[in-house]
């Protein structure tokens, strides 16, 4: 009795606590998240963060708490000196998690121009095709 008791408890202190965190909107969880503070300015492409790719392989507590990404679109001031050194997707596109830096085009896929913004779609809508892409 008392053993199943604290198993409701634990259930309930869970659901609780996703109230109280709060996550202030959920539809990132299925979209891309463009990002672009600094990209189109130093003439990259803008970066696509495909994030449901991302939720399906970690828990939002790893890059959210652990990390530190805040929960907002362009609101963490990111720039390939703190990716190089570990820090927000440096911290797995390491080359031992996931692929290393050197893949710019992976990630700075978007169109140029494409504001920061969540965009719900899937990355082929942003990116542009690569057939068009070699053509240039
Ligand atoms: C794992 C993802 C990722 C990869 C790989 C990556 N970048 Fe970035 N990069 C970012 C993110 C995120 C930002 C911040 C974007 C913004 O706010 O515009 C950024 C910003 C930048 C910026 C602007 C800020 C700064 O640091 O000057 C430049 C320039 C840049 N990247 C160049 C590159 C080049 C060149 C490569 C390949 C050698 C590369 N990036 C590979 C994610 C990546
Ligand atoms: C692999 C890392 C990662 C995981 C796991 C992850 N997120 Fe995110 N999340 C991000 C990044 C990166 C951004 C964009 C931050 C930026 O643009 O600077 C973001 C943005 C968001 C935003 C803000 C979008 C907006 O509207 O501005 C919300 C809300 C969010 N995430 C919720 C979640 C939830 C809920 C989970 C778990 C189900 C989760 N995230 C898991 C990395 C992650
Ligand atoms: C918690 C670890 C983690 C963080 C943080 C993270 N990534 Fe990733 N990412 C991965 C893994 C793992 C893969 C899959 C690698 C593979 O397939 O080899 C991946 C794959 C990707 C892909 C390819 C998706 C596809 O369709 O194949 C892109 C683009 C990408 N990441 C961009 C980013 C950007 C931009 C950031 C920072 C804003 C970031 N990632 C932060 C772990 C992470």
């Amino acid at each position: 009795m008392l053993r199943r008791c604290g198993v409701v408890l634990a259930g309930l202190a869970a659901l609780l606590s996703i109230f109280f965190i709060g996550v202030p909107d959920a539809r990132a969880e299925y979209g891309d998240v463009v990002i672009n503070n600094y990209s189109d300015a130093s003439g990259m492409r803008p970066v696509v963060f495909p994030h449901l790719f991302h939720r399906i392989r970690f828990r939002c507590k790893v890059c959210h708490a652990d990390i530190g990404f805040k929960f907002q679109a362009g609101g963490n001031e990111i720039n390939m000196v703190k990716i190089i050194d570990g820090q927000f997707c440096g911290a797995c596109h390491n080359g031992e998690i996931a692929w290393s830096v050197e893949n710019c085009n992976l990630c700075h896929s978007a169109k140029p121009g494409t504001k920061t913004q969540v965009h719900e779609s899937t990355i082929q809508k942003l990116a542009q095709p690569a057939a068009a892409a070699k053509k240039k």
